[in-house]
């Protein structure tokens, strides 16, 4: 029957380990000496969650070291049965804080053994633990549903092609497969090296380490996505597990021999109700019956491993058939496809090529009629180029000239979704490739338009009923067409500019974060941008028509309270309501009295400056410190999770640049501080606006960056001799 043994004894095995390595870094470093996963605000996330211990010095792991062996049980007799699920889970999470702790004092040596970047470098394939701004990234398709979950990935494959064909098929199901340790001195993740597949948070194949401790880097992640979106307290062990029990749909498959320390992780993953899936014969950690599912399933075969995780776990995943000869789901998004990979090209300023969705009458659509124009890939010598037109006529009856852009934007998703496939821009930017592999496999140019009405016609089923693609590769026909293209882009920009939070009577929701964020209602306005960045009013509405009981929904604006503010009765109803009680009113335009709420998807971080009398913003790519005395990562701890903060809010870029830009407090001429490399993404749009508002164009050089300084004491000498206009404005309080 089921032995916890194994698991004791691996846990006891980590611990001591942890208490060594613990020891040496003490008499070597000191207990004062500084460690850390890199650019994280959450510590040691797994010890931090649960014990709400923050560990930044050596000398701080003394007495989470002290806890993890207070939780071993005593090392059980061989074969002794253990009736209980207590003792095993607790040795599961002395197990993880020992994880961490081992992990943590890696980073002490010169270099570390990870390569802190997104993916592998110089041969380096182990990448450790991810920080914050890729938690964040990735966070935000754990809440949208584009990352339904992950695996972790213990061991390795028998052979190289079994582990690939597992990689690939958690690929396809869009799952984030996070991989560590080894099987007789081989990992997964090795062995996807060396068959060239591409490692990295972009291609969801992520290799944490080879170590058996580099698992609880999967723990880690989980344990965030718990305090940053869920707005969990540090040390609330409880909602942290339910947290991820109930929302995060992670399992373990352990590939090969399990060894007690393997067994030791997975009775940490237990924990936070992750189960393991074994393609060996494992015995059951815990009884039967004590939970809704079974915790470990072994025996299962390699092809049928990962649905079996997947029904175990009790996730749900529809993805829709496409027919193209290479494989096909988000995963596949951000794989590139390098010049010395490639078959063909089109645009990227080489040829001319664009996208365009036109709306059209029934008649002069034919629903499922794919035709090519010119000549195909076949007919260029490899890494050559051709012209690319693609435009997609549709037609439905509740279909609107608004929605061209949002479907015609989903087009750089839905190509790119094809593994060897690359799509980049969007409008008459457009770059695509197509790799040599896709090209053998028989990806050909008509499979964009197979692509396209499938995923159209799942995706926008609401509002379209037919779908007719063509494909143009002619360069006199793309050119023409491109004219045509041109034209209504043109006509859609000056639509969006007369769009006004005025001009409408209706505002949108979004609550797509909700998943995540149980209290958080965004309010998208015409002149306001989710602070995702990523959803518009059009977009909103777009989705509201497209799907009526999504998580976008109408908000009347009604009943004004106070209009220059923007504080309306019904929108307060609306939040009161869907914030479950806890948000009562808000004002749209002002971040220093009842701001919108954030949830942790912003794109950047704005935050009052009052030495400054004025605002600095942040934006997530930007890790240095800022004049307010914390990172970006830092300040998204304590401005998510749903709650009201004055003076700190998170928003979208382009809300910038809206001309209801915290107009109560004064809107643009408060900004005094921004990255360097933001300031100039937004140059063109700030110039604009500062022209607009009288502040002149030289208004964004007044705007102090990192290279002027990272105090209020740095910066204010420049404000002033600058002449910034915040400094003569009304005081803020
Ligand atoms: Fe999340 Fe708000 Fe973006 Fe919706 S608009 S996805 S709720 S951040
Ligand atoms: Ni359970
Ligand atoms: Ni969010």
């Amino acid at each position: 029957r089921i032995i916890a043994a194994a698991a004791i004894r691996g846990a006891h095995k980590i611990v001591s380990r942890a208490e060594e390595a613990l020891k040496e870094a003490l008499a070597k470093y000191g207990p004062d000496h500084p460690v850390a996963f890199p650019n994280t605000g959450y510590y040691l996330p797994v010890i931090y969650g649960i014990t709400g211990i923050a560990v930044e010095k050596i000398g701080d792991m003394i007495p989470v070291l002290e806890q993890a062996k207070a939780l071993l049980p005593p090392e059980p007799e061989p074969r002794l049965w253990l009736p209980y699920l207590g003792p095993a889970l607790d040795a599961g999470m002395a197990t993880l804080f020992a994880d961490e702790i081992i992990e943590a004092l890696k980073y002490l040596e010169d270099p570390p053994p990870y390569t802190m970047t997104s993916a592998p470098v110089n041969g380096n394939i182990w990448l450790g633990a991810a920080d914050d701004a890729i938690l964040r990234k990735r966070g935000i398709e754990f809440v949208d549903g584009t990352a339904p979950g992950f695996a972790a990935i213990i061991g390795a494959a028998p052979t190289n092609e079994i582990a690939v064909k597992i990689a690939r098929e958690l690929q396809e199901k869009s799952l984030y497969v996070f991989m560590s340790a080894s099987t007789d001195g081989k990992s997964m993740a090795e062995q996807l090296a060396e068959e060239g597949v591409e490692l990295g948070w972009e291609t969801r194949l992520v290799p944490f380490g080879k170590d058996i401790t580099a698992t609880v880097f999967s723990l880690g992640f989980a344990t965030r996505v718990a305090l940053s979106f869920g707005n969990v307290k540090p040390g609330d062990f409880r909602r942290v597990l339910l947290y991820n029990k109930n929302r995060v749909f992670a399992f373990v498959i352990a590939l090969g021999h399990v060894d007690d320390e393997k067994y030791a992780q997975a009775a940490g993953a237990i924990n936070f109700g992750f189960p393991t899936i074994a393609d060996t014969d494992i015995p059951q950690i815990l009884p039967y019956g004590i939970c809704t599912y079974e915790h470990v399933v072994s025996n299962v075969s390699h092809d049928k491993i990962v649905s079996r995780a997947i029904e175990v776990r009790g996730l749900k995943i529809t993805v829709t058939k496409v027919p193209v000869p290479v494989a096909y789901g988000p995963a596949f998004e951000g794989e590139s496809v390098r010049k010395g990979d490639m078959h063909v090209e089109f645009g990227g300023q080489r040829t001319p090529a664009f996208e365009l969705v036109r709306m059209r009458e029934a008649h002069e659509v034919e629903d499922g009629k794919i035709e090519v124009i010119g000549p195909d890939v076949d007919s260029v010598p490899e890494g050559g180029r051709l012209p690319l037109g693609i435009v997609v006529d549709v037609y439905g009856r509740k279909m609107q000239e608004d929605f061209e852009p949002v479907i015609e934007r989903r087009f750089h998703y839905f190509i790119n979704y094809a593994q060897g496939v690359w799509h980049m821009g969007q409008r008459d930017i457009i770059w695509v490739r197509i790799s040599k592999a896709a090209f053998k496999a028989g990806f050909r140019v008509r499979h964009f338009g197979d692509i396209l009405y499938a995923k159209i016609k799942s995706e926008f089923a609401n509002v379209i009923d037919r779908v007719q693609v063509t494909i143009y590769t002619d360069e006199e026909k793309v050119l023409a067409l491109r004219e045509e293209a041109r034209q209504a882009y043109a006509r859609r920009d000056a639509r969006l500019k007369e769009l006004s939070d005025e001009a409408v009577d209706t505002f949108y929701s979004c609550t797509l974060c909700q998943t995540f964020a149980p209290t958080h209602v965004c309010i998208v306005l015409p002149e306001r941008v989710g602070l995702c960045g990523a959803v518009s009013w059009l977009d909103a509405k777009a989705a509201y028509e497209i799907n009526p009981h999504g998580c976008n929904q109408p908000v009347p604006k009604k009943g004004v309270i106070d209009e220059w503010k923007g504080q309306w009765e019904s929108c307060n109803q609306f939040i009161y309501e869907h914030s479950r009680g806890t948000i009562e009113r808000v004002n749209f335009y002002t971040i220093m009295e009842y701001p919108l709420t954030s949830c942790g998807c912003f794109e950047a971080i704005m935050v009052i400056l009052p030495e400054c009398n004025g605002f600095m913003i942040v934006n997530r790519e930007y890790s240095g410190m800022t004049p307010c005395g914390m990172t970006f990562s830092t300040l998204a701890g304590s401005v998510g999770g749903g709650v009201q903060t004055p003076g700190f809010m998170g928003i979208g870029k382009a809300y910038l640049a809206s001309k209801k830009f915290v107009r109560a407090d004064g809107g643009l001429a408060r900004v005094v501080w921004m990255p360097k490399e933001f300031k100039e993404q937004m140059r063109p749009v700030l110039e604009e606006r500062a022209e607009e508002e009288g502040l002149g164009r030289d208004f964004v050089d007044k705007i102090a960056d990192e290279t002027v300084g990272v105090t209020t004491e740095e910066i204010l000498p420049f404000l002033e001799e600058k002449g910034h206009p915040a400094l003569t404005m009304d005081p803020l309080f």
